[in-house]
């Protein structure tokens, strides 16, 4: 740990985490990382190798648009790009950070581009599955054009316990470069009825 440096920004982050599970960060890139990854989403699009996603994992794995309604593009961590190269530094250097503050022991990151069409949602779900428990924080960067409104819908919905047991609703709207990360394990969501095209990458901290 000699070489250990405090960093007030992830610190808050971490807070976050502890405290409530959830953190929602609109400072993580800039404006221009944003504009980069955006642009890099749309060419990638354009060369129409987006799937509709599935729900379930390996052998269980069905298309149910009554269920979720976008399409992805898995990125290769081996093979980036110099735009996702940027990304994954980043997220690299928050994920040695938290493991040696927070001793979660995230070995392995997964992640994709995401695109909801007008007219599409992800219904209340949970990011882990039966069989498989190792996704433990859920990192969500929107990439939705500057000019995003309320009217367009695609609402990220958190449903999160009230000290008495109920349960409330916190609602987090997909602006340009906000980043969520929560825990994949307790935070059941949603993503709301988009009116808009709405883009995002997004990914899963795991342990082993
Ligand atoms: C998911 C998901 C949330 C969002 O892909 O599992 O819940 O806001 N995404 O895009
Ligand atoms: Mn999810």
């Amino acid at each position: 740990m000699g070489d250990f440096e405090v960093n007030p920004f992830y610190e808050l982050i971490i807070d976050d985490l502890v405290n409530r599970k959830y953190s929602v960060i609109d400072c993580f890139f800039s404006e221009e990382e944003i504009n980069l990854l955006r642009a890099n989403l749309f060419l990638k699009q354009d060369l129409e190798n987006f799937k509709k996603a599935a729900i379930g994992q390996a052998s269980e794995e069905q298309i149910v648009e009554e269920i979720r309604g976008d399409s992805i593009l898995w990125l290769d961590e081996k093979k980036p790009d110099e735009v996702e190269k940027m990304y994954f530094d980043k997220v690299n250097n928050f994920i040695e950070y938290i493991n040696r503050t927070c001793y979660l022991g995230i070995q392995e990151g997964e992640f994709h581009y995401a695109c909801y069409p007008k007219g599409t949602f992800y219904k209340r779900h949970l990011d882990v599955f039966h069989s498989d428990t190792r996704r433990t924080l859920s990192v969500v960067l929107y990439l939705n054009e500057q000019d995003w409104t309320p009217a367009n819908g695609g609402e990220l919905a958190l449903y999160l316990q009230n000290e008495d047991g109920t349960e409330r609703e916190e609602i987090v709207q997909p602006l340009p470069g906000r980043l969520v990360v929560f825990d994949s394990k307790y935070i059941e969501h949603e993503v709301k009825m988009v009116n808009y095209p709405r883009y995002s990458i997004t990914g899963w901290l795991k342990t082993r």
